[in-house]
């Protein structure tokens, strides 16, 4: 979550001023940071989660333990459901902890938070 907070920081929030820091834990030990980044064309923007996410697979390290979320919200911001739907690509087991702006935890796995998921358009 400490990782995730130094993400914020640099996030690029000027539409919405809501500021997300994410950073991804792999089996490796490295962790990946990510920031949301907007863009005058919103549709354009880009969530912290998948910022960490798409770092750490172009980085070529895929097996994923655990992400954090931050943000300085009164209550933790569970991931929209994009984020979710790129998560269980590569990770559908993983672990992940939400913090707003005290220091609360709050624990979730990803099987939890889409219990029903699309995984293959192979029928
Ligand atoms: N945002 C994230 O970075 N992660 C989420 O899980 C939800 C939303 C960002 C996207 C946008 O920049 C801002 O928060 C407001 O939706």
């Amino acid at each position: 979550m400490a990782e995730a907070r130094a993400a914020l920081k640099n996030a690029h929030a000027p539409y919405s001023n809501f500021l997300v820091g994410a950073a991804l834990r792999t089996a490796s030990g490295r962790v990946y940071r990510g920031a949301n980044v907007e863009n005058a064309s919103l549709g354009l923007s880009i969530c912290a989660e998948r910022a960490a996410i798409f770092s750490a697979i172009s980085a070529g390290d895929r097996d994923f333990d655990a992400i954090a979320v931050a943000t300085r919200a009164s209550e933790p911001t569970p991931p929209c459901g994009a984020c979710r739907q790129v998560m269980l690509e590569f990770a559908p087991d993983m672990t992940i902890h939400l913090a707003g702006k005290s220091d609360d935890i709050e624990t979730h796995t990803l099987a939890e938070l889409v219990p029903r998921p699309f995984r293959s358009f192979n029928s």
